[in-house]
């Protein structure tokens, strides 16, 4: 039977049920399956936020996408963590009680390994360390994972997008198998995301934020994700970027933050999101009718 004529027979059937039904919008894959689940800056609510350890938890779980946060050393090495100051998630401040703001561009590598970044989320987890994107990239690997990097607070490391796609590219992140579905690279700043595809066009790039839908004929000259908060978005708006063709050719997709509980999820599900980043991604991933 035709799809029409079922739905046309369905709502028959549900009689006016149907008609109180949520509507449900089509995602940018055509509907085919669940969301993707991301694990927010690994699987962050039960191991330190962009850890090894938080991207080993998510593989545990089997969740396939990790989430993680770049910025850059004085001495110009690459390291995953969130904020620009190592204070809220590191020792810095008993180890280096002097170099306050403990700003992680003051900080060389060598000093920063020293930090204890485990600590802060548990003592179980005493000794984690701030990885660098090498070590980061290499432990992905091995978990057979993929990864949505955020090039974070560009603006204080000029030619950080440059330096992070020489990484990648080094470690093997490049190659065909990882460009078709391994990788996106995402940032706050349009113009951060423009230059990542302006330098290497095959890499699937996301923007953060919503935009206004008059502005998405802007955006998808080079991105393929507008990835905003949850709460910020509807299914009217997940089907307005749905119809934008983005970098690649392909409709734009929507990976929406921070979801971390059931309710929220099936809510956005409905909205036709494509893609759900979770500090739980298994409650969310439990939430989701399978695939
Ligand atoms: O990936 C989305 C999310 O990470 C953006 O916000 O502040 O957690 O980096 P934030
Ligand atoms: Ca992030």
């Amino acid at each position: 039977m035709h799809a029409r004529a079922i739905a046309a027979t369905t709502t028959a059937l549900l009689g006016t049920a149907a008609l109180l039904l949520p509507l449900s919008h089509a995602r940018a894959d055509g509907d085919r399956g669940s969301p993707t689940v991301i694990a927010h800056r690994g699987a962050s609510a039960y191991a330190p936020e962009n850890t090894l350890a938080a991207v080993d938890k998510a593989a545990e779980m089997d969740i396939a996408w990790v989430e993680n946060d770049v910025q850059r050393t004085r001495d110009g090495e690459l390291v995953v963590l969130h904020d620009d100051s190592l204070q809220r998630t590191t020792d810095a401040e008993e180890v280096f009680p002097e170099r306050a703001p403990w700003k992680v561009k003051d900080f060389t590598a060598a000093e920063v390994a020293r930090l204890d970044a485990g600590s802060w989320f548990s003592p179980a987890y005493a000794g984690a360390r701030v990885p660098t994107l090498q070590q980061y990239v290499h432990r992905v690997e091995i978990h057979h994972q993929k990864l949505l990097l955020e090039v974070k607070n560009p603006e204080l490391y000029p030619g950080i997008e440059k330096q992070t796609l020489k990484l990648l590219s080094n470690e093997g992140w490049l190659d065909q198998r990882h460009l078709a579905d391994r990788l996106i690279v995402q940032s706050f700043s349009a113009d951060s995301v423009r230059t990542v595809h302006q330098l290497k066009p095959g890499v699937k790039t996301g923007f953060l934020g919503t935009p206004s839908v008059a502005d998405l004929p802007a955006y998808a000259a080079f991105v393929d994700q507008i990835n905003p908060s949850y709460g910020s978005i509807s299914g009217g708006y997940v089907s307005a970027v749905h119809a934008f063709t983005g970098a690649h050719g392909r409709p734009l997709e929507v990976f929406t933050w921070t979801v971390n509980d059931e309710n929220t999820a099936r809510l956005v599900t409905g909205y036709g999101v494509d893609g759900i980043i979770s500090n739980k991604p298994d409650v969310v991933r439990d939430a989701l009718p399978s695939a």
